[in-house]
Formats: structure tokens, sequence, C-alpha cells
């Protein structure tokens, strides 16, 4: 069985002010659960107080991007071993924004994951497609080409150490979500790809959902077989709904 994750991506947002409030507000709720794991993946100049106020909870602190080197002169970027030095669990690689707007290809995914992974930390792979590939039945190529793309270079054994997300980009911060049904059907062709090169890594590796998952419909999807957790977006940036998800993902927990 494997147990929930759900992790929030606050993107780029908040203030000091309201990132204190954020963690303090997640770290008090987070006592009521026990099954799921929680993280809260923040904007870098907020690692530093999630450090500090995430200490002794079971919350766990993640960044949202890392850089493809491993340091040097590379102005503007942060490096794996900079989030594992703030206490960093996870980070998030190859976010549909990041490859939409900052053109992240397969390529330079695969080096983010090495990246990640050398540094000891356990990096959330997102993969998605747009609402003109789903509408033109080109999902599962799509999927297969980006899960693919990354296992041919960094090889099956890799996602021992990695989490996946599905987040279908249509469903993302437009109030959409897959049905469960829609989402369910993705995250097994996930697995089953996935098992084709290691049938023990595809038991074990988590998928999460991500698109509009709020309280209101994160039990029925973590309800599914495939569906292993939540990777929450505008619905992370409130404390009560943010804990009100990792309830519902209690209720599926073993
Ligand atoms: P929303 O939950 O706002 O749709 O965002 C999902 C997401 O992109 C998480 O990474």
């Amino acid at each position: 069985m494997r147990q929930p994750l759900i992790a929030g991506n606050w993107k780029m947002n908040g203030s000091k002010a309201s990132a204190d409030a954020l963690l303090r507000g997640v770290v008090a709720g987070s006592g009521g659960v026990s099954k799921s794991e929680i993280a809260v993946c923040v904007p870098f100049p907020y690692l530093y107080l999630g450090e500090q106020l995430l200490v002794g909870s079971a919350v766990r602190l993640g960044g949202q991007n890392l850089c493809t080197e491993s340091g040097g002169a590379f102005t503007g970027e942060v490096s794996g071993s900079m989030l594992a030095d703030f206490g960093c669990t996870y980070v998030i690689c190859g976010h549909s924004e990041r490859r939409e707007y900052y053109g992240e290809d397969e390529a330079s995914i695969a080096l983010k994951l090495t990246r990640a992974i050398e540094s000891g930390l356990t990096p959330i792979l997102c993969v998605g497609e747009t609402l003109r590939q789903r509408e033109a039945g080109e999902t599962e190529a799509v999927i297969a080409g980006q899960v693919d793309g990354v296992v041919d270079r960094i090889g099956i054994d890799a996602f021992a150490g990695i989490e996946i997300a599905y987040e279908p980009v249509w469903a993302i911060g437009t109030g959409l979500t897959a049905t469960p049904e829609q989402a369910q059907a993705v995250h097994a062709f996930i697995r089953s790809r996935i098992a084709e090169k290691s049938a023990s890594i595809a038991k074990k590796v988590r998928i999460l959902y991500g698109g509009s998952m709020k309280p209101g419909n994160a039990a029925e999807l973590l309800a599914q077989t495939d569906i292993d957790g939540g990777l929450i977006g505008g619905a992370s940036l409130n404390a009560d709904d943010f804990l009100a998800i990792c309830l519902a993902g209690e209720q599926t927990a073993a």
C-alpha cells in the first residue's frame, strides 16, 4: 500500500507575512493527519521561514524548481544542494508552467531530476496534456513521451526515488477537474508505462493528481486505485482547505 502524499505548490504567491501565517496554520492543523504525508513547496525566499516553522512537525518542505547544474556561475539559479541545506525533502520538476513559460523539456527535466537525487531530494516529476492534445486523442501519446523521455535518459531505477504528478494542463487553475475516472485512467496508464520497465518500481511509485483539487472533490479522486495523493495549487494557499484535502487523504489511507 502506498502512503498518500498531499503536497501544496504555492507557486509565486504570498508575502513574508502570509507565508508565516500559512505555515503556522498548516502545522497547527497537521496533528490530525497521521496516515498521509504532507508537504508544502514554497517560493525560494520563504524556504528559511519554512525550515524554521516546520521543525518538529510532520509537515515536509519542498522547492518548486532547481538548476540543471550543481553549482557555480549560473546567476539567478538555485541548486539542489541549497534546497537540501534548507531542509527540503521534495522538489517539483517539470511543472507544466515551467515547460510552457521557461522552455523546459525532457532533456533539461532529466538533468534536474538527476541533480535533485544527487542532492538527497525526492523530485516530484509533473506530466500532463493540454486541452488541445486531449481533444485530439493524444493524451496517452503525450504522457508516454513525457515519461519515456525521462526514463530513457536517467534509467528506470531512478524512479525508486521519484514521485510522479499527473497534472492535466486544462485542469490547472481553471476550476475544471478531471473526473475521477479520467484521472484514474491516466494514472493507470502511467503506472503501466513504468511497469513495462520495472514491475516492482511501478508498484511502489506514487502518482499524485494535480489540477483544481479542492476539499469538495479530493475524496473521490484520492479513492481511485492509482491516485496516491495530490499536488495542490490554489487550495494550498488556504490552510483550512489544504488541511481538509489532507484529511480526505486520511480516509483512503490504509
Ligand atoms: P491548481 O490546484 O491551482 O489547479 O494547481 C495545480 C497545480 O498546478 C499544482 O502543481
